[in-house]
């Protein structure tokens, strides 16, 4: 069964410790059988803001339009399209401040057109990467932010446990990277931006959580391929309604 599994980096920086985070995630999946891996740095991208709260995708819902509350096109309904179309996300951010990034923000609030297009985000397998200068920098706060948006679209966050088969620590909400001291300062250094590689925990939470990832999307894209018509009340979602047509099903309800 193939799986395509989309890393987002959310950091400012394009090549820097989330962005090696992500990789290491993509490379556990992709060990797997049947697994196709695709990367997007939003610092390559061009991302004018969040959302403008028009709610003109939520008056004439689309999933081929998208986002149409800015004049001038940027890049986020391009990612949005890649997202629906991945059974499987990782999404990695540095953490700012206790938070996510203001570039993986925008990002997500601009998935708002996917609300009223039947929830299309459903049951979309999502791991997440942090990274964070200090040891209790702010990875779980931020984890549990992209947790609540992962919730209100019907998607599943997922962690990846201890390191399976064997005991090991693990990456229960997700996978935490730890940029750590003294390679801060200045973090311009290339010393500093690949810091992450020297925590071997973080890296081989960010394996596993790929791995597992690839497990359960595979798991519940079977499994609702191995139900009959009526058996469920939604249905599997993004994938099923956008090219099997049900989308257009579920506007005239
Ligand atoms: C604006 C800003 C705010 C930051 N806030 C925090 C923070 O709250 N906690 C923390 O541990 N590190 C913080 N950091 C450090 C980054 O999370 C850390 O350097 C991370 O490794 C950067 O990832 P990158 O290499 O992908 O850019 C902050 C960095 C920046 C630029």
């Amino acid at each position: 069964m193939k799986i395509k599994v989309l890393g987002i980096n959310g950091s400012a920086r394009r090549r820097g410790n989330t962005s090696i985070m992500i990789n290491e995630a993509l490379q556990g999946a992709s060990e797997l059988k049947d697994v196709e891996t695709e990367y997007i740095a939003l610092a390559e991208h061009k991302i004018l803001g969040g959302c403008l709260a028009c709610y003109i995708c939520h008056k004439e819902p689309s999933l081929e339009k998208l986002c149409r509350g800015y004049k001038e096109p940027d890049d986020v309904n391009m990612i949005v399209r890649k997202m629906l179309e991945a059974e499987a996300w990782i999404i990695g951010t540095p953490v700012y401040f206790g938070g996510m990034t203001a570039q993986l923000k925008a990002l997500i609030d601009r998935t708002h057109p996917v609300q009223p297009c039947g929830r299309a985000f459903r049951n979309k397998v999502c791991g997440v990467v942090t990274m964070a200068v200090e040891r209790a920098g702010g990875a779980e706060a931020t984890m549990d932010d992209i947790r609540h948006w992962l919730g209100n679209m019907d998607a599943i966050y997922i962690g990846s446990g201890p390191a399976r088969p064997t005991p090991a620590c693990g990456s229960f909400w997700g996978a935490q990277g730890v940029q750590g001291w003294p390679n801060y300062i200045p973090t311009t250094k290339p010393e500093a931006r690949s810091a992450v590689k020297q925590d071997i925990i973080g890296m081989q939470a960010a394996r596993n959580l790929g791995r597992r990832v690839v497990d359960l999307a595979k798991a519940v894209k079977a499994g609702y391929a191995s139900l009959g018509e009526g058996e469920t009340y939604w249905g599997y979602g993004p994938v099923i309604e956008i090219h099997g047509g049900k989308y257009d099903k579920y506007q005239e309800k």
